[in-house]
């Protein structure tokens, strides 16, 4: 991130703390320290106020039914020169504009957790005040803990289903095949490495190769071989209409916070 700029980050819970862990393991951030505040008294943090007011950039990782309480407390020490990049689910830029002093850029992030470790996906989306620069901040950000993309505001519900929500999902199927090479005869530890880094393999071969994953699957899958046996098995078990059934319902989800976190904000 340009050297000019100081972050910081508002709420220290599971994505607040993994981002400020994957960014502090970057280079380019590591010489400004990132600022951060806390509802507890986590030691060196900052009160909200005093963070907003030594940062220009702050990303706000505090859960949907604490942003209103915290937008009323911060929204009149921002402005013009600062962005406030929420990674909240389900609360639009415009509802936290309208919760901000006129000017603050706001962009919207939907991260995952696997930024930890340099290999998340976050999907930006900017407000009406924020800047092409701005966003390019936010992108740098998110670029330092993994890949980024670009979407509409009106896709965000659906990112936070898919990608957001995503590696839970994973982490059921990643366990499930552990226990299934261990149910055919393979120590843990191995089963954990063959199945962790198929899957990172496979989704590498999709990003690298580009091509349809039904292509990359017929190949795997030899007339009467092996695969074909476990592929019908996974049709017989429904896997495909079950995770698009996860994502969907993931999806509706995001968007019922939305209205309840509308409600409880107007109160
Ligand atoms: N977890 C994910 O995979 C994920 C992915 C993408 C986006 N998100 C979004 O990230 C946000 C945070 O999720 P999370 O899982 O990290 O939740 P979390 O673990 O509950 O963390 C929320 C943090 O916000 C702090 N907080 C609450 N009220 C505050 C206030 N008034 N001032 C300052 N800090 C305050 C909490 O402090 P205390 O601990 O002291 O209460 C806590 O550290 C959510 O909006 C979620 O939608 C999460």
């Amino acid at each position: 991130m340009a050297q000019h700029h100081k972050l910081g980050i508002l709420g220290l819970g599971r994505m607040g703390k993994c981002l400020a862990d994957g960014l502090s393991k970057q280079p380019s951030f590591r010489s400004s320290p990132i600022l951060f505040s806390n509802r507890s008294a986590t030691s060196g943090a900052k009160s909200n106020v005093e963070l907003v007011q030594s940062c220009d950039v702050i990303v706000m990782a505090v859960k949907p039914q604490n942003v209103f309480e915290v937008l009323k407390e911060i929204g009149p020490h921002l402005g013009k020169g600062k962005t406030l990049i929420s990674i909240v689910a389900s609360i639009s830029t415009s509802e936290i504009e309208n919760g901000v002093a006129k000017g603050t850029a706001v962009i919207r992030a939907m991260p995952n957790t696997p930024a930890l470790v340099g290999e998340g996906i976050t999907a930006l989306c900017s407000g009406k005040s924020s800047s092409q620069a701005q966003l390019k901040v936010a992108k740098e950000i998110f670029e330092a803990v993994g890949k980024v993309v670009l979407v509409d505001e009106n896709q965000m519900d659906a990112v936070t289903g898919l990608s957001g929500c995503g590696p839970a999902y994973l982490y059921v199927i990643l366990e499930s095949l552990t226990d299934a090479g261990i149910k055919v005869g393979l120590p843990r530890e191995v089963a954990t490495q063959l199945a962790s880094q198929t899957v990172l393999g496979a989704a590498r071969m999709l990003q690298v190769t580009q091509r349809h994953p039904a292509a990359l699957k017929d190949e795997v899958t030899t007339p009467a071989g092996c695969t074909i046996d476990g592929l019908l098995e996974l049709e017989e078990g429904k896997l495909r209409v079950t995770l698009i059934k996860a994502v969907v319902q993931a999806t509706k989800r995001a968007k019922a916070l939305a209205k309840k976190a509308n409600v409880e904000g107007a109160k």
